[in-house]
C-alpha cells in the first residue's frame, strides 16, 4: 500500500513537525509521496522547506518522494489525505487583526474576538475552494484542517461544501492532556481528559488516569504550584481558587481572553509597546527559522521550531491519520459534526469533543449536557460562531456586524462598527465576497 499526502500552505515553517511525524510513522502509516502545495508569494519557502524535507526523508532512509507545486489541482489528484495549513494574507494580515482591535480597547487576538473574526472571513472562502476541488479531484480523501480558527472552519466546510470527510483539529487537547501528564507524573497515554465544548473554548470536564478520577488533584496541583500550560504564544496567568472550585471545570489557556480580560489586554498591550503584535515577533521568529532551515548541515527538525504556539500539532495529524488509516478506533479529540453528542448545541454544529477514531472518520463520544456554569458561554460563542460564518460566505455588511455584536470580546455597538469597517478595509484584497458592489 502507498499513500499520497497533500500538504497545502506546505511553505509553513511548521512544515518540518509534519514531515517528521510522517516519516516516524512510516512502518505503520505507509506514505510514499508528499506534495507540498502553496501560493505565489510562498514560492521560495516552500522550496527550502522541500529541500529540507529531502534531506531529513534521505538521513531517515525512507521511501518518500517528496516535491512541491504551486498548482494545487495537479497536487490533489489521488490523494489520499490533504492537511490545511494555510494563512490567507500572511503575518501581515495577522498583525492587523491583532493591532487594530488592540487601539480601540479590544483583545487584538488571531483566532478570537474581531481579530479570528476576521481570519475566518478570509479563510473560509479559500478552503472551500479546496473542500471544492478535493470532491472533484480525491473524493475519498479526508481533509485534516489545521487553519484557525479551526472550529469554525470545520463547520463551514462541512455544512456548506460537497466533501464531508473533513476533521479539524488543534493542538490545545493535546497540549492539556500532556500538561496533566507532566503534572501528575503518569505518561500521557494514561491520562484521559473528558473535554467539552468548542475549538479554543474547550473545558476539562472531569480528568481520569488509568480510568481513576484524579480532577480534585489535578485542581489542587495546579493551585498550589506555578504551572504553566499555556503555549508559546498565550501568556501565562494563574486561575483562582475560587474559579477553579465554583465551576469545577479545566479551562483551557485561551478562556483567559474571556474570563480575565482585563488583565490580559493590559499585558498584551505593554508587550506590544516592548514587542509589537505576536504576528511581529512570529515574524522574526520566522525569519530566523528560514535561516536554519536553509543550512545544508540541517537534516531533521529543529528544536527551535518548539517556540511556536502550535508546536507539537503534527502529532495530532499524524495520529489522526494512521488511526484512520489503520481503523485503530482508539481516542483522541477533534473537531467534528456534534449529531447530538452535546444536547444543549444545534445537532449540525461543529463541537471538539474525544472521539473514537475509525475509518469511516470520528464517532464523538457524549458525557451529557454542558455543565451549567458554561453552559450559556458556550451556548453564545457557538450563536456567534454561526454568525461568523454566514458572514463568511454571505459577504453581507449586516452578517459580520451581528457577528461582531455579539462576540464576548467586543459587545460595544459603536466599537464593533468602528472596528469592523477599519478591519474590512485593511483585509479588502482578502475579502473578495464583502467588496462586491
Ligand atoms: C496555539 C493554537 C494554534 C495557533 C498557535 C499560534 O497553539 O492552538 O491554533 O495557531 O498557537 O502560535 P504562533 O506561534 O503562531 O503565535
Amino acid at each position: 500500500m502507498s499513500l499520497k499526502i497533500v500538504i497545502i500552505g506546505g511553505g509553513s515553517s511548521y512544515t518540518p513537525e509534519i514531515l517528521e511525524g510522517l516519516i516516524q510513522r512510516q512502518s505503520t502509516f505507509p506514505v510514499t509521496e508528499i506534495v507540498l502545495v502553496d501560493v505565489e508569494a510562498g514560492k521560495e519557502k516552500v522550496d527550502t522547506i522541500c529541500q529540507l524535507g529531502k534531506r531529513m526523508v534521505e538521513e531517515a532512509k525512507v521511501n518518500i518522494t517528496l516535491t512541491w507545486t504551486l498548482d494545487r489541482r495537479s497536487a490533489l489528484q489521488g490523494a489520499d489525505f490533504v492537511s490545511t495549513q494555510i494563512r490567507v494574507g500572511g503575518l501581515t494580515a495577522r498583525a492587523h487583526d491583532e493591532r487594530i482591535p488592540l487601539k480601540h480597547g479590544l483583545i487584538g487576538q488571531e483566532t478570537n474576538g474581531a481579530g479570528g473574526i476576521m481570519k475566518a472571513f478570509r479563510t473560509i472562502p479559500v478552503l472551500m475552494e479546496v473542500a471544492k476541488e478535493m470532491n472533484e479531484l480525491c473524493p475519498n480523501a479526508w481533509m485534516i484542517n489545521f487553519t484557525n480558527p479551526a472550529g469554525m472552519v470545520t463547520e463551514a466546510l462541512l455544512n456548506h461544501s460537497d466533501h464531508k470527510k473533513i476533521i479539524g483539529v488543534c493542538n490545545i487537547p493535546f497540549n492539556m492532556r500532556h500538561s496533566t501528564a507532566e503534572l501528575l507524573q503518569v505518561p500521557p497515554e494514561e491520562v484521559l481528559i473528558q473535554f467539552i465544548g468548542l475549538n479554543h473554548f474547550v473545558f476539562g470536564d472531569k480528568i481520569f488516569v488509568g480510568g481513576e478520577d484524579r480532577t480534585e488533584e489535578v485542581f489542587q496541583k495546579l493551585l498550589q504550584k506555578e504551572f504553566d500550560y499555556s503555549p508559546a504564544n498565550i501568556m501565562p496567568l494563574e486561575w483562582s481558587e475560587t474559579f477553579m472550585k465554583s465551576t469545577k471545570l479545566l479551562p483551557n489557556p485561551y478562556h483567559q481572553y474571556y474570563f480575565q480580560s482585563e488583565t490580559v489586554l493590559k499585558k498584551d498591550l505593554k508587550a506590544y509597546e516592548e514587542n509589537g503584535t505576536r504576528a511581529e515577533v512570529v515574524q522574526e521568529l520566522e525569519e530566523s527559522l528560514f535561516e536554519l532551515y536553509k543550512q545544508e548541515s540541517l537534516r531533521n527538525k529543529p528544536k527551535e521550531l518548539e517556540q511556536r504556539g502550535g508546536a507539537f500539532y503534527s502529532q495530532v495529524a499524524c495520529s489522526l491519520m494512521d488511526s484512520i488509516y489503520n481503523n485503530k478506533e482508539d481516542i483522541q479529540t477533534v473537531n467534528t459534526w456534534n449529531h447530538g453528542t452535546i444536547p444543549d448545541l444545534p445537532y449540525d454544529a461543529v463541537i471538539e469533543a474525544n472521539c473514537v477514531i475509525t475509518k469511516n472518520g470520528p464517532k464523538p463520544i457524549s458525557i451529557g449536557g454542558i455543565p451549567a456554569p458554561m453552559r450559556g458561554m458556550i451556548q453564545n460563542m457557538k450563536a456567534m460562531e454561526e454568525l461568523v460564518i454566514k458572514a463568511s460566505i454571505s459577504g453581507d455588511y449586516q452578517d459580520a456586524y451581528n457577528a461582531f455584536l455579539v462576540n464576548p470580546l467586543i459587545q460595544d455597538e459603536k466599537k464593533a462598527k468602528k472596528v469592523l469597517d477599519e478591519l474590512l478595509e485593511a483585509h479588502k484584497a482578502y475579502l473578495p465576497q464583502f467588496m462586491r458592489v
